[in-house]
């Protein structure tokens, strides 16, 4: 396992309290919460709170991220257009375990206006406690690196 402790965790307007909630949980958990905003719930735009979240894990500032927005569906887009960043909504924990064990999935999205606060905790919680289990996946996350070429 890494030792890159770092979480980086962004949204819009639509999540500010679940992305807290979360930011707070994880370091419960022994992880560092890097919550880059933002503070206020003024309207603001999805892509670009996603986007600088993106970088951090691209860059390698970051081990993981968790971004929310109202369904989850746009800021997750947004950054999978980073290069290097592997993301996706889950609503469900399995789906959370599952795109870590097969996918090595790098970041999280989550919906705000579509789960509630004790569910995202579990997704949370199943996504960061499963390794990618490599073998024949890892053949399938290089083929989906190279659409990135
Ligand atoms: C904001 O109203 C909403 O569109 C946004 O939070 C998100 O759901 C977009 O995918």
């Amino acid at each position: 396992m890494s030792e890159n402790k770092r979480i980086v965790l962004s949204s819009d307007h639509a999540a500010i309290g679940l992305r807290k909630a979360i930011a707070d949980y994880i370091q419960t958990k022994g992880w560092d919460a890097v919550d880059i905003g933002p503070i206020t719930s003024e309207s603001t735009h999805y892509p670009k709170h996603g986007a600088a979240a993106a970088h951090k894990v691209a860059s390698g500032d970051c081990r993981f991220g968790i971004i929310l927005c109202g369904t989850g569906q746009g800021i997750m887009m947004a950054a999978n257009k980073v290069k290097g960043i592997r993301c996706g909504v889950c609503c469900d924990p399995f789906s959370a375990q599952m795109i870590r064990a097969h996918n090595d999935a790098n970041m999280l999205a989550l919906g705000a206006r579509v789960i509630g606060d004790g569910l995202a905790l579990e997704i949370v919680d199943a996504f960061l406690n499963t390794e990618f289990e490599g073998g024949r996946h890892e053949t399938r996350v290089e083929m989906i690196s190279s659409l990135e070429q």
